[in-house]
């Protein structure tokens, strides 16, 4: 097609040859205070292809999606859009057709699905359109990624899946160049993430272009046309995933091979957690089950089974209608969180930047937060002590960050998160609750986790384990409990445990 001609239908999509560089990044760099996050870095999205952007917590992912996006201006390097350069400025990257979904988004609880999604997309870039048109348009993009959900829902009442579901409805409604997708699959079940992916498969060959970041390789490898690997904020490769496989990958990111895991048993002793006839009206029902000391159980099942219920029950979070929970025989209050921590109970969430951490404050604080009465014995707090305990959890979980005394909001979200796992561990539980620990933390971190996690079995804690992957349940549980629509529908043994026989009980009628 000649130059005139293209020039003049740039926005229409059709007419861009796939494999065309639509968002062309170059020499990026970028620092803050005591980090280099992005060191000369080349970035391409290009037409009717995915580039899926990897690399450990903190190479930098997302700080340069931030600058796709305008949020962040470059220290060095510059941005370009169909050939023009990119100022820095989110309106302006909208307006170049540079859709993004953030790794920490949000929706206005208090409007509905619609109004949420035509936030996004107004003004629009053809001047006014009626508010009903517009609410037309919106309709129209959410039957498209989340049939099933009504357009007049509050955002407050939305599951963080269908949340997530939306965020993207609202960034595909503009006629946007380019979707760049900061860990958009975090919280959606396989079925969810099927049907982004059908949508993400739809809009390529529309000839969008699109980013996707994620630390589960294989989502990566089922839709990525190219795989770009950052390190330490430097550019590692960019090439066809074709000519990849996790391996390679994992060796690109981390430097080195990373030793999966194994299972090994270890001596079950005293019942630690007992759940006696736990019920909550239309949430649990007639839920009773042990856990003893060294052993880890994993709560399996399918997404809203009532496997957070039960996390959320047993720390005092949530309140039940009827039942009983002890720790070593003794009765635990209910719905009352500091109650449970004395108990010895402790829980990473799911949603753990959300729930358990006060973004303004330093790493280090969050981080000790419930161990006061340790650090500061006689109300004074022992700064050695502190340093001590916040150093352990940096160590061995290798939290990436400039200083334990920066906010905790400057860390990178999958090193928010291992600080939340770090406080969880410090605390020294006799019940360790984990809520999907794994859920945007890199792969080296996955190894480190899991062996926390067995470390703190062996010296005798009970643990209480919610992952939806598989490799991480089998190289863990001693036994599993499969919930079904808030009931326990049956047990499984670690030999018996595979994904079909969990997938059989928990989707049996
Ligand atoms: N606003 C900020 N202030 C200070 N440091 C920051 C800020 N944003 C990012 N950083 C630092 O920049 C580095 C890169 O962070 P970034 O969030 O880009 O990592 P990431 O690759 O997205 O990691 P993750 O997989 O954990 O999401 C980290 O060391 C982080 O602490
Ligand atoms: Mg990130």
């Amino acid at each position: 097609m000649n130059a005139i001609l293209r020039s003049a239908s740039v926005r229409y999509r059709r007419d861009v040859p796939k494999g065309t560089p639509i968002l062309v990044a170059k020499g990026i760099g970028k620092s803050f205070p005591g980090v280099v996050a992005l060191d000369n870095v080349d970035f391409e999205i290009r037409a009717g292809e995915v580039n899926a952007l990897v690399g450990e917590n903190g190479a930098g992912k997302s700080t340069l999606i931030k600058m796709m996006a305008g949020f962040h201006a470059p220290d060095e390097g510059e941005i370009r859009v169909d050939g023009e350069l990119l100022t820095p400025s989110p309106q302006a990257a909208h307006a170049a057709g540079v859709a993004t979904i953030h790794q920490d988004h949000h929706l206005v609880p208090n409007m509905t699905v619609a109004e949420n999604i035509m936030l996004g997309r107004w003004p629009s870039r053809f001047g006014v359109i009626s508010r009903r048109e517009q609410m037309a348009r919106a309709e129209a993009v959410l039957a498209r990624v989340v049939p099933n959900l009504s357009p007049t829902t509050l955002a407050r009442q939305l599951t963080p899946a269908e949340g997530q579901l939306v965020e993207i409805a609202r960034a595909i409604s503009e006629d946007s160049r380019v979707l760049v997708m900061d860990e958009p699959t975090t919280s959606l079940s396989p079925p969810e993430i099927e049907r982004l992916f059908q949508v993400v498969d739809d809009l390529k060959a529309q000839g969008l272009g699109v980013v996707f970041v994620s630390h589960w390789l294989e989502e990566v490898f089922r839709i990525s046309d190219r795989i770009t690997v950052l390190r330490d904020g430097r550019l590692v490769s960019s090439i066809p995933a074709s000519e990849l496989d996790h391996a390679k990958v994992i060796k690109m990111m981390v430097g080195r091979d990373v030793q999966q895991v194994k299972y090994s048993p270890r001596q079950a002793g005293e019942v630690v957690l007992h759940v006696d006839g736990l019920s909550r009206a239309g949430v649990l029902e007639d839920i009773s089950f042990s856990v003893r000391a060294g052993e880890i159980v994993t709560l399996a099942g399918l997404v809203g089974a009532g496997r957070t219920e039960v996390a959320n029950c047993i720390a005092g979070i949530d309140r039940y209608d009827e039942g009983a929970i002890s720790i070593d025989g003794k009765l635990v209050a209910a719905g009352d969180p500091k109650k449970a921590i004395k108990a010895g109970i402790a829980l990473v969430p799911e949603d753990r930047r959300e729930q358990a951490l006060v973004p303004k404050l330093s790493v280090s604080t969050n981080i000790t937060m419930p161990l006061l009465d340790r650090i500061a014995p006689r109300g004074v707090i022992s700064e050695s002590r502190e340093a001590e305990i916040v150093n352990e959890a940096a160590r061995s979980l290798s939290i990436k960050m400039a200083s334990a005394s920066v906010p905790i909001s400057t860390l990178s979200g999958g090193n928010q998160q291992k600080a939340v796992i770090g406080r969880c561990v410090a605390l020294g539980p006799r019940l360790l609750i984990l809520d999907e620990p794994t859920k945007g933390v890199d792969v080296g971190a996955k190894a480190e986790i899991s062996e926390i996690i067995i470390r703190l079995a062996s010296q005798g804690a009970a643990v209480l384990l919610i992952s939806s992957e598989l490799p991480e349940v089998l190289a863990l549980s001693d036994r599993a409990l499969v919930m079904r629509s808030g009931r326990i529908a049956g047990q499984l043994t670690r030999d018996e445990l595979s994904q079909e026989s969990v997938m059989n009980l928990a989707t049996m009628g």
